[in-house]
C-alpha cells in the first residue's frame, strides 16, 4: 500500500493519504467528535489541501473511536451566544460544508457510529455515505430548542424527501443503519471492521475514471439539487437558527443537556 502524509498537520484531525485517498478522521473521541471551532478550522484547511494536492484523488471523512462519527456541533460553545453570533456560527458551518459539497474530487462519509445534528449534516454534505451496522442518524436539535444550522433542513429534505425530513426534525428521533439505507440516506451498510475498506474500494473504482468527468458529475448533480430556491432555504436556516438562540427554550434545552437532565420547554 502506498501511504503518505499531508503537508499540513491538524490539531483535531488525523490525516493520511492511502492509495491517493486522503483519510480524514475527526479526532475528539472523548467528546464523541463534536464539531467545535477548531474542527471547523481544520476541516476548512484540510479541504483546501485535498483540492490542491495532486497526489489526492478523493477523500473519506470518518470519526475516531468505536462510538461516534460526529455527535453534533459542540453544545458547550453555544452558551452566551447572541442572535448575530449564532447566525455567524451557522454561516461558518454552512460555508465549510459547501466547500466539501462543491469539492471537484469525491468526498465520501464513512459513518462509524452516531451521526447526530452537525454530524448528520457533515455526512450529508459529502457526495455520498456508507455506514457501519451500529450507526445512528438524527437531527436532535429540537430537543435543545433549536433547529439544524449547517444545512440539515435543506440536505435531509433533498436526500429523504419532505415528509420523512419533517418527521425526523420535528421528533428529533434517531434512525438506525437499516432505516438510513431504506431511506437513501446511506448507499451501503458494512460491518464496523469492513466499513473503511468498502469505502476505499468504491473510491478506487472512481480513481480509474476520468477525473474531469468525475468533477463535472459532481458539479452537475449539485446543480440539480442546489438551485436558487435551495440557496434561499440555506439563508432562511441561518436566520431561523439565530431566532432560536434568543428563546428561553434554547437556553433551557442546552443547559438541560449539559446538566444531563430532561428539558422542560415553555414556548418562550
Ligand atoms: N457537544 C458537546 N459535547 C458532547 C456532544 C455535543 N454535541 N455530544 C456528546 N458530548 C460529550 C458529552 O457531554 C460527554 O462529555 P463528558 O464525558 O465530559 O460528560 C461525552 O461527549 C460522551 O457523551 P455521553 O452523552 O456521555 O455519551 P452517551 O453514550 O451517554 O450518549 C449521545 C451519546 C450521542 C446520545 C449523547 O452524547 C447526545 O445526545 N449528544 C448530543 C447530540 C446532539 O444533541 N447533537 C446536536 C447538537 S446541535
Amino acid at each position: 500500500m502506498n501511504k503518505k502524509n499531508l503537508k499540513m498537520s491538524y490539531t483535531t484531525l488525523l490525516t493520511v493519504i492511502e492509495n491517493n485517498t486522503c483519510i480524514i478522521t475527526i479526532n475528539r473521541p472523548d467528546k464523541l467528535n463534536a464539531l467545535n471551532k477548531d474542527v471547523f478550522t481544520d476541516l476548512d484547511n484540510v479541504m483546501d489541501e485535498v483540492i490542491r494536492n495532486t497526489e489526492i484523488k478523493s477523500a473519506i471523512i470518518t470519526g475516531a473511536g468505536p462510538k461516534a462519527f460526529v455527535a453534533g456541533a459542540d453544545i458547550t460553545e453555544f452558551a452566551g451566544l447572541n442572535k448575530d453570533q449564532a447566525m455567524a456560527l451557522a454561516q461558518r458551518g454552512q460555508d465549510v460544508f459547501f466547500k466539501i459539497e462543491n469539492s471537484p474530487k469525491p468526498i465520501v462519509a464513512a459513518v462509524n457510529g452516531f451521526a447526530l445534528g452537525g454530524g448528520c449534516e457533515l455526512a450529508m454534505a459529502c457526495h455520498f455515505r456508507l455506514c457501519s451496522e451500529n450507526a445512528k442518524f438524527g437531527q436532535p436539535e429540537v430537543n435543545l430548542g433549536l433547529i439544524p444550522g449547517y444545512g440539515g433542513t435543506q440536505r435531509l429534505t433533498q436526500l429523504v424527501g419532505k415528509g420523512k425530513s419533517m418527521e425526523l426534525q420535528m421528533t428529533g428521533n434517531m434512525i438506525d443503519a437499516n432505516e438510513a439505507l431504506q431511506l437513501g440516506l446511506v448507499n451501503h451498510v458494512a460491518t464496523t471492521e469492513s466499513l473503511l475498506q468498502k469505502t476505499k474500494d468504491i473510491l478506487q473504482v472512481v480513481h480509474n475514471k476520468a477525473p474531469v468527468a468525475v468533477s463535472k458529475i459532481i458539479e452537475c448533480i449539485n446543480t440539480a439539487v442546489v438551485n436558487d430556491d435551495n440557496i434561499s432555504g440555506y439563508k432562511k436556516e441561518v436566520a431561523a437558527f439565530g431566532e432560536c438562540f434568543i428563546t428561553d427554550d434554547m437556553k433551557e434545552g442546552t443547559t438541560a443537556f449539559l446538566e444531563k437532565r430532561k428539558a422542560i420547554f415553555t414556548g418562550k
